[in-house]
């Protein structure tokens, strides 16, 4: 069943698909004043834990990238997904998709766990054999499944004969820019660079909302080393030897059960395929913490051999449950020197580095954290009934909430709007989030606040007049208490 919140999404248009006045095209979504700021927060909270406190650099690089970039990188090739048709109406499915849901429908837990693995033939006989139809038109006859690649091709300049693409991932401008940055910061390994912005992919079948999207937010981090080298013991505010001994929920490659299991074992055990990468999974099970989701609703899973990016020695996935299942949250992969290595070949630029008196190349680790899967998991783990008090409401952490304060006149009274408007400024002045509201009864204002998950909310009375105090109302007890009005923060 779908979660709720969806309704509080919809009628306060949290996000909306794009284009909405014309025929909408899939896979787009524009996000309202609330829901920017929510997706605002989170992402200021990834950059709080990724990059402020590891020290890493982070960079803006182009949305657009010219075609050596993609060839180097292998999407051009092998960034693709099992495309089938429906014979008779011709809509496109994602066949592995399409055959993983027949057995999520029919209660077949394992076998929609075993699709991820299959390949082409294996999806082939599978859409043969099973009784899976057309969602549109109810067919039973799928066209013979093809590569379909997801990288959106344009074109730069006036001839239109320059290929360019649309950026599948945010990483590979750091990757090209690797060296720049070493000529110009003259770092040394182990160093991090950080970049949150749009990608794009032309999905074959976007759906699930924020989910699968054909433009969305991602935040990635890079952390170069050496590979010759042990782990450092530090990096920026984390002692690596004291995070290894966090508990982190841990599927393993070819298991569906998660266990619960220390950095350090699944470190020493070869699971986690590298000491940084037990870095990058502490930092995001310290950010879903912040969000607000609970130890219980997320996993970490290892991919299996055959699910692995092109690039990868080893993927941990970071899954949350929501309510279309555990969604994918982020990919953690062992990238090695593959990248650096492709674009060295097929620049013909040495891209090594000197490491005391030797020259590397270094290898990566790498955290690529969805913003709008972060989005979504937060708003559904905030969501509340709320049948004591009438409404739903999201039980959103302050430091993601999309204001901090609301400011209500009691009532529609000259003196009392005037001296709400006046607060409203002081607290405007002062920094802090916050929006004003004179419209409906002060329960109905409550409310509206509550839904959007507004963590205080600041009422301006008569005694307010005698004395400048005023209520604050908390979101999560309703309890009020009286404070100096220009005292607040
Ligand atoms: P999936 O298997 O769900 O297609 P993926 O393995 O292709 O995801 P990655 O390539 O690892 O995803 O991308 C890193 C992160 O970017 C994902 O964990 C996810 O949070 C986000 N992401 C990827 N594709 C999309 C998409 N189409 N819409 C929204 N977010 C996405
Ligand atoms: N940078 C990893 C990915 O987007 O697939």
């Amino acid at each position: 069943m779908q979660n709720d919140v969806y309704e509080i999404v919809a009628r306060r248009g949290i996000f909306f698909r794009a284009f909405g006045i014309y025929n909408e095209v899939g896979g787009f979504y524009d996000f309202g004043p609330i829901g920017f700021r929510i997706r605002k927060n989170i992402e200021a909270a990834w950059r709080d834990v990724f990059v402020k406190k590891t020290g890493a650099y982070e960079v803006e690089t182009s949305l657009i990238v010219s075609e050596p970039v993609l060839t180097a990188s292998g999407h051009l090739s092998t960034f693709t997904d099992p495309i089938t048709y429906c014979e008779v109406c011709g809509t496109p499915y994602r066949a592995d998709k399409l055959v993983e849901s027949y057995f999520e429908k029919n209660g077949m837990v394992e076998e929609a766990s075993k699709v991820k693995k299959e390949n082409i033939e294996e999806l082939e006989k599978q859409l043969k054999s099973l009784p899976i139809k057309c969602e549109k038109c109810g067919n039973r006859k799928f066209s013979k499944i093809e590569k379909f690649n997801l990288v959106f091709k344009t074109q730069v300049g006036p001839t239109g004969k320059e290929p360019a693409y649309l950026r599948p991932e945010t990483a590979q401008g750091i990757f090209v820019d690797f060296y720049s940055l070493y000529q110009a910061y003259s770092p040394k390994l182990p160093f991090l660079v950080a970049q949150a912005g749009k990608s794009f992919r032309n999905e074959i079948s976007p759906r699930q909302q924020l989910i699968r999207q054909r433009e969305f937010g991602q935040m990635e981090l890079e952390l170069f080393f050496d590979p010759e080298e042990d782990a450092a013991s530090e990096i920026g505010v984390y002692n690596l030897q004291s995070l290894l001994n966090e508990q982190i929920n841990f599927v393993k490659a070819g298991s569906e059960e998660a266990k619960k299991d220390s950095l350090a074992s699944l470190l020493s055990s070869g699971q986690i395929p590298h000491a940084y990468m037990a870095l990058l999974l502490f930092l995001e099970k310290k950010l879903i913490g912040i969000l607000g989701i609970k130890d219980e609703e997320y996993r970490f899973r290892q991919l299996e051999p055959e699910e692995l990016p092109h690039y990868s020695k080893g993927n941990i996935d970071l899954e949350v449950r929501t309510s279309y299942g555990f969604i994918e949250v982020a990919g953690n992969a062992y990238r090695s020197d593959y990248d650096l290595g492709q674009h060295a070949k097929l620049s013909g630029k040495d891209l090594r580095i000197n490491v005391n008196g030797k020259k590397v190349l270094p290898h990566v680790v790498e955290a690529s954290m969805g913003l709008d899967r972060l989005l979504i998991a937060a708003l559904e783990h905030s969501w509340q009934k709320g049948e004591d008090r009438g409404w739903a409401w999201l039980k959103l952490p302050e430091s993601i909430a999309p204001y901090r304060y609301a400011v209500f006149p009691l009532q529609k009274d000259e003196k009392l709007l005037a001296k709400a408007k006046e607060i409203y400024k002081h607290l405007l002045e002062q920094g802090v989030e916050c929006y004003y509201s004179e419209t409906g009864s002060i329960g109905k204002r409550y409310a509206k606040a509550d839904e959007i998950g507004v963590p205080y909310c600041v009422t301006i009375d008569y005694t307010t007049l005698e004395d400048d105090t005023v209520t604050i109302r908390n979101r999560d007890t309703t309890q009020q208490v009286r404070k100096e009005a220009y005292a607040i923060q």
